[in-house]
């Protein structure tokens, strides 16, 4: 039997813009079973980022509550959020966020120094297998400045990825990709899905990536719903 591993209940997220109130999400409820794959889809500025923040701890609701592995992350204060992050979470933002100063190598090998590996040369050598997973082999030493948009977002793949996290969020991680490449980071998600059991939670435009996906929640006007 599987069990729920993301547990989402009635969950609001409003923010004050400008002296009014903006209600981004009205009463969000659903569950993520252990091993699925889940695309999250809807129209841009529906707040499908906003939700990945509170699913991954980032953020707070406003209301309601998210349980995450057994822990109801919506109670719980930034450094024990901060802790589950690290210990079992993965996260392709967006936009990135490789650390501006450290080497793609060294944007790859930050988290399981943050986990507490301090083993550096196995730590670089599973970096690097990554890195060329990815198609960035001979890039390991280029600042995040000097990568292309793709080439930073593979970079924000491999750090995802190197720590084996039970659940991956990735917003739009094929958002900066041509076909081919896309393909390849969609196989390597999928072999993830099936060979180590993460969870993945996928934001995307992309109907094809939906489509591999076990179910897909659709966000409009601050509901969600399931696509059948
Ligand atoms: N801190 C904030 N203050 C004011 N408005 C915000 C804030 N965060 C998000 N919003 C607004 O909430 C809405 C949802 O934003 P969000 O980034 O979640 O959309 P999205 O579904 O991820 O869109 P996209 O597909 O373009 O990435 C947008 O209209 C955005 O302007
Ligand atoms: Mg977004």
């Amino acid at each position: 039997m599987s069990q729920s591993i993301i547990s989402v209940e009635n969950v609001t997220k409003s923010v004050i813009s400008n002296d009014n109130q903006l209600s981004i999400l009205k009463g969000i409820s659903f569950n993520i079973m252990e091993g699925e794959s889940i695309a999250i889809m809807g129209t841009s500025g529906a707040g499908k980022s906003t939700l990945m923040g509170l699913l991954a701890g980032l953020d707070q609701p406003t209301s309601g509550s998210i349980t995450l592995l057994d822990s109801t992350i919506s109670s719980m204060d930034d450094e024990q959020r901060a802790k589950i992050r690290s210990e079992s979470i993965g996260f392709v933002f967006q936009n990135f966020l490789l650390i501006p100063s450290l080497t793609a190598l060294q944007n790859v090998t930050l988290p399981m120094l943050l986990r507490g590996n301090e083993d550096q040369k196995n730590n670089e050598l599973k970096a690097k297998a990554l890195l060329e997973k990815v198609g960035l082999s001979g890039r390991e030493t280029h600042l995040p400045t000097q990568l292309s948009g793709g080439e930073q977002q593979r970079v924000a793949l491999a750090r995802a990825f190197v720590t084996q996290p039970k659940i991956l969020f990735a917003d739009e991680p094929t958002g900066n990709l041509d076909q081919q490449t896309a393909q390849n980071i969609i196989e390597l998600l999928f072999a993830m899905n099936t060979e180590q059991g993460t969870t993945l939670v996928l934001i995307t435009h992309d109907a094809e990536l939906a489509k591999r996906c076990q179910r897909t929640l659709i966000i409009n006007d601050g509901q969600c719903q399931e696509s059948v």
